[in-house]
C-alpha cells in the first residue's frame, strides 16, 4: 500500500473499530450476579406495603397476571405493531421468575431495561416511564414483588418477525428515545403538583396510553397526551385537545380516577377500567396528586372548544332536531332503547349521563362507542356501581352502525365519523366483556382503611 491510501485505510479502521465499541458499549451490558432467593421475611412489612401500593399505581397486574391466572407470573401477550410479546414472570421463583434477581438487577430493568443477564427489554414494559422512579421507590417495588407467592411458569416465546425478534436492535430504539432521568422537581410548583408529576411521568406511565406513537413504537414527545390507543380502543385526548363537553378539573379527574365515574362525564371502561381498579385502592393522596397535575395538562380550555361543548349539551336539548329527521332508524334505536336511561335522570346504578356530556360521542373514532354499545357497563361485585346491557345480541351491525352516526349528529358538534360499519364488525369480532372496574387483583389484599367509597 501506498502512503496516502495506507492513511486512508487507517482512518477507516479507526472508525470501525470506534464505532463497534460505542455500540458494543450502547449494546452490551454485564450479567449482574444471582442471589440466593433472600425469602419474605428479609423484608419489612412497611416497606412490602408501600411497594405493594406503588405496584398498583404502575399497573404491574395489569400486564403481569393473565386474567384468572396466578398474580404476577406473567404470560399474558401483548399486542403491538411489531408482533406480539408476552409479559414475563415476575413472581420470586428461583428457575422462570426474578427471585434471583438482586434489588440492583431490579432496578437496572426498571431504569435501563435491561434483564439480569444483560439482554436488552422490550419497552412494552414502558421502562421509558420507569425510568423516572426513586430509588426508594424501586427498593419498595423489589420488596413487595419478592414476598409474593413464586409461581413456576415458564416465559413464552414472542411472536416477532425479523429485525424485532432481535434483542440487541432494541439498543438503537434506547438510543434514540430513552432518557435517563430520575424525577427533577419543578420548585415554582406545589408539593402536590410534583408528587403528581412524578407518578404521571413515571410509574402510573398514564402517556403510555394516552400519546401517540410514532413508526416505531415510541411516544411522540411534541404530543404528549393528544391520544392514543390500546387493544380496541383509543385512550382520549388530555391536554388541551381533550373533547371532554365539560372540560375537566382537578375534582372530576379525582372522582373518575378514584371510583370510575363522574356526573359530568360518566364511567371509565376497557382498560381504563383497569387503571381506575388499581387506583381505588392507593392513598387517595396519590390519585389527588394525580388529578392536580392533570388538571394542569388539560389546561384551561380555549373559548372555542368552551363554546363546542356548551353547543352540544344545548343541541341535545331537542330531540326533533335534524338529527332525527336525517337518520330516521337511529333516531328510533335510540328512543326506545337508551333514552329511558340516559334522558330520564335516573339515579345510578341506571341512570346514564346525558349522551352530550360523553367523550366517547366526540371522539375522533367510533370504536370505544361501538364497544361500549356492544358490551354495555358491568356492574362490580358488592358495589352499586353504573350497570347498562350489551346490546351485541339484540341489535344487527347495520342498526348499531345507525345508531352511532345519529348519536354522533344529535350529540357533537362533531363531523360525521367515516367508516362507522367497519368499526362496529371488527369491535364485535374482539369483544370481550369488560368490567368498569375491577377488584383489586394483587397478592395483598387492598387495606380497607383507605377505600372511602362514596
Ligand atoms: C404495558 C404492560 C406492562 C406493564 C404495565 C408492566 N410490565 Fe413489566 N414487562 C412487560 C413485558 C411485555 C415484559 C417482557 C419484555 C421482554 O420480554 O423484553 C416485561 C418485563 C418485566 C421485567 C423483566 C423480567 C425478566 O425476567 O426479564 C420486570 C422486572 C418487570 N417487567 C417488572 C414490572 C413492574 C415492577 C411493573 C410495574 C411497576 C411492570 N413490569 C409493569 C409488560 C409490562
Ligand atoms: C392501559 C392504558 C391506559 C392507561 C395506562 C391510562 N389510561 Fe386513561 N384511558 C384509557 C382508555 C382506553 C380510555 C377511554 C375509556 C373509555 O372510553 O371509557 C381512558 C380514559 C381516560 C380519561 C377520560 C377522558 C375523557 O375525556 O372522558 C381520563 C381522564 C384518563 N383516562 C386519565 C388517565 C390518567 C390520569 C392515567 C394515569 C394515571 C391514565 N388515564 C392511564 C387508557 C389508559
Ligand atoms: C338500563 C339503563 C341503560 C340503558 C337501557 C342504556 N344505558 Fe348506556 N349507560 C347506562 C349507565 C348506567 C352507564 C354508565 C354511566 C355513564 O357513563 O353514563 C351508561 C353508559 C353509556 C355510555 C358511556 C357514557 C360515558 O362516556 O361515560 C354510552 C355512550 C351509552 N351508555 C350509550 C347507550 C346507548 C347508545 C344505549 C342504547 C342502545 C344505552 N346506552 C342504553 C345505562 C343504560
Amino acid at each position: 500500500m501506498t502512503g496516502p491510501s495506507r492513511l486512508v485505510a487507517g482512518i477507516v479502521a479507526v472508525v470501525l473499530l470506534g464505532g463497534a465499541a460505542i455500540a458494543f458499549a450502547i449494546v452490551w451490558r454485564p450479567a449482574i450476579a444471582a442471589i440466593e432467593p433472600p425469602g419474605p421475611q428479609a423484608f419489612d412489612a412497611a416497606l412490602v406495603k408501600r411497594g405493594r401500593d406503588l405496584a398498583a399505581i404502575g399497573n404491574c397486574n395489569n400486564c403481569h397476571t393473565v386474567r384468572g391466572g396466578k398474580n404476577f407470573a406473567g404470560g399474558l401477550p401483548v399486542p403491538t405493531p411489531f408482533g406480539t410479546i408476552f409479559s414475563s414472570n415476575i413472581t420470586p421463583d428461583a428457575e422462570t421468575g426474578i427471585g434471583r434477581w438482586s434489588e440492583e438487577a431490579f432496578r437496572r430493568a426498571m431504569r435501563s431495561g435491561f434483564n439480569r443477564e444483560g439482554q436488552h427489554l422490550y419497552p412494552t414494559f414502558p421502562y421509558d416511564h420507569f425510568t423516572n422512579v426513586s430509588d426508594e421507590d424501586d427498593r419498595a417495588l423489589y420488596a413487595f414483588l419478592m414476598t409474593r407467592q413464586p409461581v413456576r411458569a415458564a416465559a413464552r416465546e414472542n411472536q416477532l418477525s425479523f429485525p424485532f425478534n432481535q434483542r440487541f436492535a432494541i439498543a438503537g430504539w434506547k438510543l434514540l428515545f430513552l432518557r435517563h432521568d430520575t424525577y427533577q422537581p419543578d420548585n415554582q410548583q406545589s408539593a402536590e403538583w410534583n408528587r403528581g408529576a412524578y407518578l404521571v411521568e413515571g410509574l402510573a406511565h398514564c402517556g403510555a396510553c394516552h400519546t401517540p406513537r410514532n413508526a416505531l413504537g415510541a411516544e411522540r414527545a411534541s404530543a404528549q397526551f393528544a391520544g392514543g390507543d390500546v387493544d380496541n380502543w383509543h385512550a382520549y385526548a388530555l391536554n388541551d385537545q381533550s373533547r371532554a363537553a365539560v372540560p375537566w378539573d382537578a375534582d372530576a379527574l379525582f372522582a373518575y380516577l378514584r371510583d370510575g365515574f363522574h356526573p359530568d362525564h360518566g364511567t371509565a371502561r376497557g382498560p381504563m377500567a383497569e387503571v381506575v381498579g388499581n387506583l381505588s385502592s392507593v392513598p387517595s393522596s396519590d390519585v389527588r396528586a394525580i388529578a392536580v397535575y392533570m388538571a394542569g395538562v388539560s389546561r384551561t380550555p380555549t373559548p372555542d372548544r368552551k363554546r363546542q361543548g356548551e353547543a352540544a349539551l344545548e343541541q341535545a336539548r331537542s330531540s326533533s332536531g335534524p338529527a332525527s329527521q336525517a337518520n330516521a332508524a337511529g333516531a328510533s334505536i335510540y328512543a326506545t332503547a337508551c333514552a329511558s336511561c340516559h334522558e330520564s335522570g335516573r339515579p345510578l346504578p341506571f341512570g346514564g349521563v346525558n349522551l352530550a356530556r360523553s367523550t366517547a360521542i366526540a371522539s375522533p373514532d367510533p370504536r370505544n362507542l361501538a364497544n361500549i354499545v356492544l358490551s354495555g357497563v358491568q356492574a362490580v361485585e358488592g358495589e352499586r356501581s353504573p350497570i347498562m346491557p350489551g346490546f351485541a345480541n339484540s341489535m344487527t351491525d347495520a342498526q348499531v352502525s345507525a345508531l352511532l352516526s345519529y348519536l354522533r349528529a344529535r350529540f357533537s358538534n362533531q363531523p360525521p365519523w367515516s367508516s362507522v360499519e367497519k368499526t362496529v364488525q371488527d369491535a364485535r369480532r374482539a369483544q370481550t366483556a369488560f368490567l368498569v372496574k375491577s377488584p383489586a387483583p394483587h397478592g395483598a389484599p387492598a387495606d380497607p382503611q383507605q377505600r372511602e367509597k362514596p
